[in-house]
């Protein structure tokens, strides 16, 4: 398996070696034919794309993920974004231009790659997301965002960036495999996407997938080969997160 989790840490290999069985450390050693391309190939997101994008810095600067706002208080994001500290920056597409938020505690969805990040002030000036409350169909278009690495040996994204990416099944990585399961880094329920005009790389990890203005899924995993990635479904997880936001 050569999925990886789109987290970054401090250093690549740190980063893949805290993760579950399916990441190789591939990436960090031997670049693949498409090391020159960007990551999120897309483009730069303009304000109105998705203003509750969060910036989440992991450790003070160690590592980075990207998330959502999804009500007044709470940020969504992944599972494997936590840390041992983590803030929250929104409010701008350049994050060092946002405005940090301290995080007051955190939840995690069970066997899911979704974590609840409660903010210690409730954010009255950016309206949160909208939640799907079903998974799109296969051939779907969604538009991908993130601060994430601009190549696989690059480095963060100063700037929010967009691509499309489109529904579909899991593809093998090479020829003579077999396909990846359509589940996410802790084994739920995930939506795989083709790259479009771009792809997701480390840091995009807890990043925001929209269709029609709404959040279907939270990024969780890339691979480096197919550059299909996969988000755990917001659908799946809908009533868990409506709970603990109105908690
Ligand atoms: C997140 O990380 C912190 C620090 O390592 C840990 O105490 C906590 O249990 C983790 N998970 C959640 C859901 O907070």
């Amino acid at each position: 398996m050569t999925r990886h989790t789109l987290r970054l840490a401090a250093c690549l290999i740190g980063s893949v070696a805290l993760v579950s069985t399916v990441v190789t450390q591939a990436i960090a050693t031997t670049p693949g034919p498409d090391e020159h391309l960007r990551v999120v190939d897309g483009m730069p997101a303009t304000p109105s794309d998705a203003p509750f994008a969060a910036y989440i810095d992991r450790n003070r600067g160690q590592g980075w993920c990207s998330g959502s706002l999804v009500a007044p208080q709470w940020v969504l994001t992944a599972a494997h974004c936590n840390a041992s500290t983590v803030t929250v920056t929104l409010g701008h597409l350049e994050y060092a231009k946002g405005r940090t938020v301290q995080v007051t505690s955190r939840q995690e969805s069970p066997n899911t790659d979704v974590l609840l990040l409660k903010l210690d002030q409730a954010v009255t000036d950016i309206a949160p997301v909208t939640l799907a409350t079903t998974d799109p169909a296969l051939g779907s278009s969604m538009t991908v965002l993130g601060w994430g690495k601009t190549s696989p040996t690059g480095q963060r994204s100063p700037v929010l960036r967009k691509a499309t990416m489109t529904i579909a099944k899991p593809r093998p990585e090479k020829p003579g495999q077999q396909a990846p399961d359509a589940t996410d880094n802790k084994g739920g329920a995930a939506l795989v996407s083709d790259p479009g005009s771009g792809w997701i790389w480390q840091g995009d990890s807890g990043g925001p997938a929209l269709i029609d203005g709404k959040l279907v899924g939270v990024a969780s995993l890339s691979s480096q080969f197919s550059h299909q990635a996969w988000h755990s479904s917001v659908a799946t997880n809908h009533a868990w997160i409506t709970k603990i936001i109105k908690s």
